[in-house]
């Protein structure tokens, strides 16, 4: 079995890059060949420092080792330093309709930023189907916002297939049950987002940086803690991420006993601490 998976060095890992993706990252690096990037070519898609790049590509290495992938079992490589994915991207646009581009919800949402928007920003889909087709992926590990451009991979396949004959495989999308979109903690109706990182906890956070962060974090006037995420969106993102860190479901936290909101967000930050102790103190090591 093959796995692909690939993070942006757009910025410090965040929970949601590790509840979304790495962790199965982690999980598959055991089950087959594994092959991740640090996709440095989708990252200059959207306005950026040069001169910060080089840095920036070091610190999402160390993110990466520190969060669990292990380099004796997987595959961890700089995107631009392998030119094939740029062929093949190349190659794959003259199958893909301009207009199935322009409906992608992430290239909307991140043209809305930009000043201008560039044609690399358009076909940045492409570029992430060359990167999964190239090595024969089986499974891709991410978070839920990268489903719609998976599910455009496999219709380049199936287009390139049906005209050139069974080149590619189509690639399965591995997505968590718990945490495959965890939202900003200052904006719950956005995902978290390095690109926006006022509402993210980093995985390598200091503890008093996270309490701060969790005090601050957008909530309700309702008193009682309970899990409604239709009409409690923000709380509900909290009591996903406190699920998360103390390994356990929703129904069996014991929500009940929280009385208030301050009560409950101290029990989160003091769960998220213990839980990105030794992430932190892997990164400090590898520092
Ligand atoms: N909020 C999230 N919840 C769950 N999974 C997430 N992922 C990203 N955000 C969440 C997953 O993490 C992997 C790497 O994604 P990325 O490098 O595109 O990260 P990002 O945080 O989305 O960073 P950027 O650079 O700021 O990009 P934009 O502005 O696009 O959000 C992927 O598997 C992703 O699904």
């Amino acid at each position: 079995m093959r796995i692909f998976s690939g993070i942006q060095p757009t910025g410090k890992l965040h929970i949601g890059n590790y509840f979304g993706a790495i962790q199965n990252m982690v999980k598959l690096q055991e089950q087959g060949e594994a092959i991740f990037s640090i996709v440095d070519l989708h990252a200059i898609t959207v306005s950026y420092d040069a001169a910060q790049m080089q840095e920036r590509i070091r610190e999402t290495l160390l993110d990466f080792l520190a969060a669990g992938i292990d380099p004796k079992k997987a595959i961890i490589f700089i995107q631009s330093q392998v030119k094939e994915h740029s062929e093949l991207a190349y190659l794959l646009t003259t199958v893909t309709p301009v207009g199935q581009l322009q409906r992608m919800t992430q290239f909307k949402d991140k043209s809305q930023k930009e000043k201008t928007v560039n044609a690399a920003l358009l076909i940045y889909p492409v570029l992430m189907a060359a990167d999964i087709l190239l090595y024969d992926t089986d499974i891709v590990p991410v978070g839920e916002d990268q489903k719609q451009h998976l599910e455009l991979t496999q219709d380049i396949v199936r287009r390139f297939n049906n005209r050139f004959g069974e080149v590619f495989k189509v690639p399965k999308l591995q997505i968590p049950e718990n945490g495959a979109r965890i939202m900003s903690l200052s904006n719950p109706s956005r995902k978290m987002s390095k690109s926006e990182p006022e509402g993210c906890i980093f995985i390598t956070d200091r503890p008093d940086t996270i309490q701060e962060k969790v005090k601050k974090a957008v909530t309700d006037n309702e008193r009682k803690i309970n899990f409604d995420p239709q009409r409690r969106p923000a709380l509900a993102n909290l009591i996903t991420i406190y699920s998360l860190c103390e390994k356990k479901k929703i129904d069996e936290l014991g929500l009940d006993k929280f009385d208030g909101h301050a009560q409950f967000k101290a029990a989160l930050a003091k769960s998220l601490i213990n839980y990105l102790a030794p992430i932190r103190k892997r990164r400090l090591e590898l520092e």
